[in-house]
C-alpha cells in the first residue's frame, strides 16, 4: 500500500471538488491500482459489475481525446462566448447567466477552458466503461440504470484520488459519435460513461465545494417540509 497521510472520509468528501489545473507529473502505478481498487468497491445493480476501467496514459490517445473534448466542449457549452466582465458575480448555467451558488463563476469557467486546452497533458485519464450499454433499450430508465451502476464507483475513484492528494474532475463531452470505441479498441456495445482526468494539483487547493444551502434542498417527510438545522 503506498504511503499517505490518513484522511477521514468526511474530510475527503468535503474537500473533493472539480480540479482542472493538473500537473503533467506521472502518478506512480501503485497509487493508480489503489484508486482503481477503491472505484470497484462501488455499487452495481444486481452486483453485475458489467464495467471496465480504461486507464489512459498513452500520449497519442490522450491527444485525440483532448481534441474531441475541446471541440465539443467549446461548441456545445459556449463558455468562451461570455466575457468575465459580462459574467460579473453571476454564474453561467446552461440556460444563461444567473447570480448565486448555481452554475460556474468566472474562475470556474476559466478552469473549464484551461482543462479543455490542456486535457492531453494530464498524466492519466480514466474512462469508466459499461460493457453492454448498447444491448438494452435506449430509454430514459435504461439510461438512468446504466449510470446508476457506474457513477457511484466513479465518485469512489475521485475520493480515493483525493486521499492521495490527486485532483480529478468529472467530464462528459462524449457520445456514440465521439469515436472512442474505435480509439480505445472497445466492443461496439460498450460505452465510455465519462472521462476522469487525474493529476497532482498545479493550482488551487482541496477545498470545500460551494453548494446551495441544505435548507433549500432538503425536505423532511415530504416535499416542502423544512426542519431547522440545530447548529445553523
Ligand atoms: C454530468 C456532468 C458533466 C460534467 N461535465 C464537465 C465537463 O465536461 N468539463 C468540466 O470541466 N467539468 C464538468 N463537470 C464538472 C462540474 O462542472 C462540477 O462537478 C461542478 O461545477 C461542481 O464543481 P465543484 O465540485 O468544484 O463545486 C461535469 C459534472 C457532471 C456531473
Amino acid at each position: 500500500m503506498p504511503v499517505r497521510e490518513p484522511l477521514d472520509v468526511l474530510d475527503a468528501i468535503q474537500s473533493t471538488r472539480a480540479q482542472r489545473y493538473l500537473k503533467p507529473d506521472a502518478i506512480p502505478e501503485p497509487i493508480l491500482w489503489e484508486i482503481l481498487d477503491a472505484a470497484v468497491r462501488g455499487p452495481t445493480g444486481g452486483n453485475k459489475q458489467g464495467w471496465a476501467w480504461i486507464v489512459i496514459r498513452d500520449s497519442e490517445i490522450k491527444r485525440e481525446i483532448g481534441r474531441v473534448y475541446e471541440e465539443r466542449l467549446k461548441s456545445i457549452y459556449g463558455y468562451e462566448r461570455v466575457s468575465d466582465e459580462a459574467l460579473g458575480s453571476g454564474r453561467i448555467t446552461r440556460g444563461g447567466v444567473q447570480v448565486g451558488e448555481v452554475g460556474l463563476d468566472a474562475r470556474n469557467r476559466r478552469g473549464v477552458i484551461h482543462l479543455a486546452d490542456h486535457l492531453a497533458e494530464v498524466p492519466v485519464i480514466v474512462a469508466p466503461v459499461i460493457e453492454n450499454a448498447a444491448a438494452g433499450e435506449d430509454t430514459r430508465q435504461a439510461g438512468a440504470h446504466l449510470g446508476s451502476s457506474i457513477y457511484g464507483a466513479v465518485q469512489n475513484l475521485m475520493l480515493a484520488a483525493r486521499a492521495f492528494e490527486i485532483g480529478s474532475v468529472f467530464t462528459w463531452y462524449l457520445d456514440e459519435t465521439s469515436g472512442f470505441n474505435g480509439l480505445l479498441g472497445m466492443p461496439e456495445s460498450a460505452r465510455v460513461m465519462c472521462l476522469i482526468p487525474l493529476g497532482y494539483l498545479a493550482q488551487g487547493s482541496f477545498s470545500q465545494p460551494r453548494r446551495r444551502p441544505l435548507s433549500e434542498v432538503v425536505h423532511w417527510d415530504g416535499w416542502g417540509k423544512q426542519v431547522a438545522r440545530p447548529d445553523a
